[in-house]
């Protein structure tokens, strides 16, 4: 196979911080002297009380251990406001682009956002919250989800976000799991000109908590909702009586900073768990290397906070290198498919930062969308969330950038804090759908079924060989979860969970999970989860879910059912299904087939044969294998004479 290659333009490799070079010097030195190379790094943070010890971790059970900078106290908020105010106090932190292009947007300020932050940590104080707290926030794309986190990090709090997009099932589950305390909503969300019941949905969610004992709830359509008594106060209420001089906490290095809840290939969602000084080092040196970000410069993530993404290059990245941010509070494609390169536009973004799925479906609507705009302040494209295809990033490459800006495939996770394979637009040449050459400090590896290690041009499991600062730190009250889960398969290494190819040049190719999680248009989604969602429902028996390829999410939800001996089975079923899963999990979720099946293909032990399900799902029927361990090879037979005409 030979694969397209974009080199470096010469512009870039001249100008940009991190050249060839210096990608290659950097990256040697930072896993042959990660000390030296974290110690030096390290200094872009404002520590209070300056670290001694760098690096001190270990993957195996013995003696298992993930602290980095472990002895060093700071506070990310001040990092990402105080510090700016001397040098950078009037340039804008944020441009705030409404989800109605009629409605008038925001600008605010680095002084600005520090004294909302500021004054916003007091009003948290006021309601009851310490240090160490958790704090569920559950908002819409608003300056004040941002206000929000920053204010939980300035006084020691834990936040845990939830996307807005999360039913109040979803929402409950996430709050009992980490006990919170106070929950930070508003009356509506706005997203594609249609309202999210946010506080309808907190009511509900607060049914069955019992742990909460405040919402805060801010104005955003100045809808009535009903407010309970003795728990809910207006935003504007909360912050009334209170100043806006709030002195950061000092936080330990290894203190927990945010708890961010993500689907696995077992059991519910879990709390991933990141803590202070590590993933400030992390998240802002990824920033600046891999998009070459200056201060000045107009850079807009459009991912939602609700998502790691949301976590790392809208807030904390960017703030703490001074950034000047847009945030968005509606979808690329609407009221048109023109909208996300009119803002492109209008605010005059350098650069841009989106993921595969809205590629895809922008590419979709045809390039005149895009050809009516002028684009000409784009200098640089990112794309996240999972693999982008060629043929897309070519799309992305040659019409929305006309060829001038290099794209950055980043790869990462919500484990990983920032990214962990990239190119970095003065350094790397790219090859369209790869993400190219580990970050400083990262130390990929594949491996086959046994775990050893595969030299060369190959394919494999992507596994870490050693720590990097922004890494979880754990399962939030579960410790032996997080060491089970990404630390048994291949011991000693860290797993991914995702499959990966390495070519000639050492070039690293993902190729999607090799475990129970599906990716829809880039959000994470366990099997296991639709599937006890789907068996809740009192009419069916069994459940397995397994993704499909679909051309714009890059998979689909793929759920097959059996019901109920008596049940009845007929569109309306599948009708009710889908909206149930919808209302259980969130529209995320939302099951693309549904086939019901008298019964599941299982081994003589009862285990469910996915593999046989992911391939009838795929459409991929002549392969499927050896069937002769199952307990009734009949049962495939029937699944591939029915699948439904949809799949
Ligand atoms: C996938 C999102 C290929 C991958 C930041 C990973 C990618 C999962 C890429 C994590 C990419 C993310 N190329 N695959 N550039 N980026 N993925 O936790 O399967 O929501 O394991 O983090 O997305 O998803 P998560």
């Amino acid at each position: 196979m030979t694969d397209e290659l974009y080199p470096v333009p010469a512009e870039w490799a001249e100008k940009a911080i991190i050249n060839a070079d210096r990608y290659a010097a950097k990256y040697r030195e930072s896993v042959e002297d990660p000390d030296g190379f974290w110690r030096r790094e390290a200094q872009r943070i404002d520590w209070i009380k300056p670290f001694t010890t760098v690096k001190d971790t270990s993957f195996h059970e013995d003696d298992f251990n993930i602290s980095w900078f472990g002895d060093g106290t700071l506070n990310l908020s001040s990092n990402c406001l105080d510090r700016h105010l001397a040098t950078r106090g009037s340039a804008t932190a944020i441009i705030w682009e409404a989800d109605d292009p009629n409605e008038r947007g925001m600008t605010i300020s680095y002084r600005e956002l520090h004294s909302m932050v500021c004054r916003f940590a007091n009003a948290l104080k006021a309601q009851g919250v310490k240090r160490g707290d958790r704090v569920t926030i559950y908002l819409p794309m608003v300056p004040e989800a941002a206000v929000a986190m920053l204010a939980c990090a300035r006084i020691g709090a834990i936040h845990s976000v939830v996307f807005g997009g999360f039913s109040p099932d979803a929402l409950a589950g996430r709050i009992k799991d980490c006990d919170s305390s106070l929950v930070i909503t508003a009356d509506e969300g706005l997203r594609g000109g249609r309202v999210v019941p946010l506080k309808h949905n907190v009511d509900e969610a607060l049914d069955q908590c019992t742990s909460v004992t405040r919402v805060i709830v801010m104005r955003r359509t100045d809808t009535d909702v009903p407010m309970t008594e003795g728990r809910d106060i207006w935003w504007l209420d909360a912050e009334a009586g209170v100043t806006a001089d709030c002195p950061p906490e000092e936080m330990g290095a290894e203190d927990p900073l945010f708890i961010l809840y993500t689907s696995g290939s077992t059991g519910q969602p879990k709390g991933v768990l990141h803590t202070t000084g590590g993933y400030a080092v992390w998240t802002s040196m990824t920033h600046e290397y891999v998009f070459d970000y200056r201060p000045g410069q107009i850079y807009w993530c459009a991912a939602d906070i609700g998502w790691v993404t949301g976590h790392s290059y809208i807030v904390y990245g960017p703030l703490a290198n001074g950034a000047t941010i847009v945030m968005y509070e509606g979808v690329p494609n609407w009221p048109d498919p023109s909208r996300i390169w009119q803002v492109v536009d209008k605010h005059q973004v350098e650069i841009l930062y989106t993921a595969p799925t809205a590629i895809r479906a922008l590419e979709r609507e045809g390039d005149e969308w895009v050809k009516k705009t002028s684009r000409k302040s784009l200098k640089l494209l990112g794309t996240v969330g999972e693999p982008i295809n060629p043929e897309a990033w070519g799309w992305y490459h040659s019409v929305v950038g006309e060829g001038r800006c290099p794209i950055v495939d980043t790869y990462w996770q919500t484990e990983t804090g920032a990214t962990m394979i990239s190119p970095m637009p003065g350094a790397t040449d790219l090859k369209p759908g790869s993400a190219s050459k580990p970050m400083f400090g990262v130390k990929p590896a594949l491996v086959d079924d046994k775990g050893h290690i595969l030299e060369g041009a190959v394919s494999g499991a992507l596994v870490i060989t050693d720590s990097w600062p922004g890494q979880m730190r754990s399962v939030w009250g579960d410790p032996a979860r997080f060491f089970n889960t990404y630390f048994t398969h291949y011991p000693g290494y860290y797993f991914t969970g995702d499959g990966c190819r390495r070519d000639e040049d050492g070039y690293y190719w993902i190729t999607g999970r090799i475990d129970d999680v599906i990716n829809v248009s880039g959000h994470r989604l366990g099997t296991a989860e639709i599937e006890s969602a789907l068996v809740a429902h009192e009419k069916v028996a069994e459940a397995a879910v397994v993704g499909m390829p679909h051309e714009i999410k890059g998979q689909g939800i793929y759920a097959y059912v059996t019901v109920n001996a008596g049940c009845q089975v007929d569109e309306k079923l599948r009708t009710e299904l889908i909206h149930w899963v919808r209302a259980e999990i969130g529209p995320i979720a939302t099951p693309d087939v549904i086939q019901f099946a008298p019964a599941l293909p299982k081994t003589r032990s009862g285990k469910i044969m996915r593999r046989i399900l992911r391939k009838i799902a795929e459409g991929d029927i002549s392969h499927l294998g050896d069937t002769s361990t199952l307990a009734d090879p009949a049962v495939v037979d029937d699944l591939v004479a029915n699948r439904p005409s949809n799949a």
